[in-house]
């Protein structure tokens, strides 16, 4: 039997209007321009609006995602949404951004593996197409972190923002360029759960929490976590550091970025960095990235993009995607 591929065809993203700079968190916490840049490299975010929940900002992207596909929300069988901020306990967030795009068929599902869930989300859309079970997916990130934030904590608030972003992806027969999906491989390990949490759950509280993070521990297992699941993805397709276009990993913190980059031997002009301009948006920054480099010409069809994301869990991601 033919072998089917998931190929993208379309990407979109949204931020919300309001942007949080870092003068504007020296007034509201003991910190600076300076410390948050240096340790970070992060100099903006933005933050939802009062009102603007987490559907709000994936029906934005996705949206952005159908027209530069040039598909219609009918086209769509499938949503799979990462998030760790849905909009209510439940009904998933995916599907009130179904009921949003008006799709009354197909399925539609949240996923959570937080910072990892854009690459978790991605793999899992691409093992159902590659089924035959679906035809078009939309794999959305979307996240409002500045929801769980304790405002009042210089060591988390700093680093985070909301946003969204949305690819379509289509299950093609015998794709004659190689483009789609080549692997995805995902990593967990729940002994490090609280290292990265939120202290709150309808399970465990009944209320919704704030983020806590132990940062150093974070960075100290980041690049290699990354690193070792990037190999992954290098052995399983013979691919290198040498023969990707473009490295799109999530936007957490440029330090992360820039060591893991060396330590795989990426130049430093294959790697798009967003985490300046959105600081980390956990789920959603990978398609926010991927949709800046489409839009600003740098990825272009048959490019080979290498993604990574870690995270809470902790879990851990890679995908090679050949666009
Ligand atoms: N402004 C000024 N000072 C601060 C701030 C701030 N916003 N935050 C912490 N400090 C202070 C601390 O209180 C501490 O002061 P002290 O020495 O007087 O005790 C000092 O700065 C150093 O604190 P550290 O936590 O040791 O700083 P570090 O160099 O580790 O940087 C950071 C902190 C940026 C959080 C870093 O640990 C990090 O990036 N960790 C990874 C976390 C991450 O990226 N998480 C995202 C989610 S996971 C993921 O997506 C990969």
């Amino acid at each position: 039997m033919s072998a089917i591929r998931s190929v993208v065809r379309g990407v979109g993203s949204y931020l919300p209007a309001r942007c949080l700079t870092n003068a504007d968190l020296a007034q509201m916490v003991d910190t600076s321009d300076e410390w948050i840049v240096q340790r970070t490299g992060i100099r903006t975010r933005h933050i939802a609006a009062e009102g603007e929940v987490t559907s709000d900002l994936a029906i934005h992207a996705a949206r952005a995602a159908l027209a530069d596909a040039g598909l219609t929300p009918d086209d769509i069988d499938l949503i799979v949404l990462a998030t760790s901020t849905p909009d209510n306990t439940f009904p998933a967030t995916a599907v009130s951004v179904q009921a949003g795009l008006g799709i009354t068929h197909g399925a539609a599902f949240d996923l959570q593996a937080v910072c990892s869930g854009f690459v978790f989300a991605l793999a899992t859309a691409d093992n159902f197409l590659k089924t035959g079970a679906y035809r078009r997916c939309l794999v959305i990130g979307a996240e409002t972190f500045s929801r769980i934030l304790d405002w009042s904590d210089r060591t988390t608030c700093v680093l985070f923002g909301d946003g969204a972003g949305a690819l379509v992806l289509e299950a093609v027969r015998d794709e004659e360029e190689g483009r789609g999906v080549l692997t995805s491989h995902l990593r967990s390990d729940g002994r490090h759960k609280n290292k990265l949490y939120v202290d709150g759950g309808v399970s465990s509280t009944r209320s919704v929490g704030f983020l806590r993070m132990e940062g150093r521990e974070v960075f100290r297992h980041a690049v290699g976590m990354i690193t070792d699941v990037i190999v992954d993805a290098f052995e399983a397709t013979g691919e290198s550091a040498d023969t990707i276009d473009w490295f799109v990993p999530h936007q957490a913190n440029r330090r992360i970025i820039d060591a893991s980059a060396v330590k795989l031997g990426i130049a430093p002009e294959k790697v798009v960095i967003t985490v300046d301009q959105h600081g980390n948006t956990s789920a959603a920054s990978i398609p926010l990235a991927l949709a800046a480099a489409h839009a600003d010409g740098r990825i272009k069809r048959g490019d080979l993009v290498l993604l990574e994301a870690m995270g809470g869990g902790f879990t851990w991601a890679s995908a090679l995607v050949r666009w």
